[in-house]
């Protein structure tokens, strides 16, 4: 990390947010181990529960309190005084603890779901923060719905709960309506409205509505906010957060553009992955952005040739920073001799070039017909060819655990 460079805070709401994504819940061990693997991970804040909701959420976050230091221990309270006392109960031992008060803001939430006017919400939220500032100085606002709330009165209550000691400043895009521009646009606008601004960290909280959290999430990144909250794996309510990996991994892949950096130890973004999916059951799709495993998957024929000369030509990000132990070139129809080549090498395997035409058009005929192959497949069409018959042992230690 450059010394002089601003940081993002990493707020990691996955035992909070991710577990209210339907079927995803976890048992307080599970919480506990996430929770340390976040640490590992080197996140800033861990939302670890709402205390309120359930026995289990509350000792969830009591267990996680005492046995996780490091990084800051959030719980979440609605701006009511029985959540903010048991918030404040659940992060008794933690080393550095922060209550998460919301109300919600917009006009469709306040008049549907609350049966509150503007002034009782602003009352209320004004009220919160200074309860929770009774059991903590670090104390996160949230205007729920932010996104679809009339900005004159977001920026009269952020300027309120500022005032009464809010020291972060969480704007949610609650059901992920906004877009890049306008939600980087509503970051702006706050930053120049609310005079005392300043006094406090300004962070964003997107959903996955419309696909485009991460990409909210940078905009609002791009335009002065310095906390994002993410979920690993994206998972959250309905369609999810914005991905932890994914916004971590733009904005240091991107640092020519944001120029900030987090202080994510990135090689352990894949082991985290793994464990979360483990743990809720919630597969990680092939194709998932940084930690699905197509990510440093190439299997084109073009492609291969490109990454074995090269990786940069079709890699933007290295696999070991992820926590891959390397790129992959996947044997399949659309595979070329060069991949075949390298399987070949890395086999120490003696063909010559007609062999590995051979085998070239055998591979292509197995993979029309079934959808992969593996180093088990490949070697059996190397017998059946009898091209070799020196098949090194070592190299069938692995045989069918690798995909190729
Ligand atoms: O999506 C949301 O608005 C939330 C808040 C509680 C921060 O999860
Ligand atoms: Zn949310």
């Amino acid at each position: 990390m450059n010394e002089n460079s601003e940081r993002v805070i990493i707020f990691d709401t996955t035992l909070r947010d991710g577990e209210q994504s339907p079927g995803a819940s976890m048992t307080i061990q599970e919480k506990i181990s996430v929770a340390k693997q976040l640490h590992l991970l080197g996140v800033d804040v861990i939302e670890a529960g709402f205390p309120v909701i359930s026995p289990g959420d509350f000792q969830a976050v009591a267990s996680i309190a005492e046995q996780v230091k490091g990084p800051t221990i959030c719980a979440l309270a609605r701006a009511v005084e029985q959540d903010i006392i048991a918030a404040a109960e659940a992060l008794q031992t933690a080393e550095k603890k922060r209550i998460h008060v919301f109300i919600a803001t917009s006009d469709i939430h306040m008049q549907h779901k609350l049966k509150m006017n503007r002034n009782d919400v602003l009352l209320k939220a004004v009220a919160a923060v200074k309860k929770a500032k009774t059991f903590v100085d670090d104390v996160e606002f949230s205007a729920e719905d932010a996104a679809r709330s009339d900005i004159n009165f977001l920026v009269q209550v952020i300027e309120a709960v500022i005032n009464a000691g809010a020291t972060t400043i969480n704007i949610p895009d609650t059901v992920g309506y906004a877009t890049p521009e306008e939600f980087g646009f509503l970051i702006k606008e706050i930053k120049r409205l609310v005079p005392n601004i300043s006094q406090a960290v300004l962070s964003v909280h997107c959903h996955n509505d419309l696909g485009l959290a991460t990409a909210n999430s940078l905009a609002a990144i791009e335009n002065g906010a310095r906390q994002v909250e993410c979920t690993i794996n994206g998972i959250g309510e309905r369609s999810g957060n914005c991905a932890l990996e994914e916004v971590v991994m733009g904005l240091k892949t991107r640092r020519d553009i944001y120029q900030v950096d987090t202080q994510i130890n990135t090689q352990q973004l894949l082991k985290s992955s793994k464990l979360v999916e483990a743990v809720t059951g919630m597969r990680v799709q092939p194709n998932k952005a940084i930690v699905g495993k197509n990510s440093f998957a190439h299997e084109a024929g073009i492609h291969q040739h490109g990454v074995i000369a090269n990786r940069e030509t079709y890699e933007i990000m290295c696999a070991q920073d992820i926590g891959f132990e390397s790129n992959e070139i996947v044997l399949g129809k659309h595979s070329g001799r060069h991949a075949i080549r390298l399987w070949v090498k890395k086999n120490n395997l003696n063909l010559n070039d007609e062999q590995i035409n051979q085998l070239s058009q055998e591979v292509k005929l197995l993979c029309d017909k079934q959808k992969q192959i593996d180093d088990v497949d490949v070697f059996e069409i190397v017998k059946a060819l009898g091209i070799d018959e020196r098949i090194p042992f070592e190299a069938t230690q692995f045989l069918g655990t690798k995909r190729w």
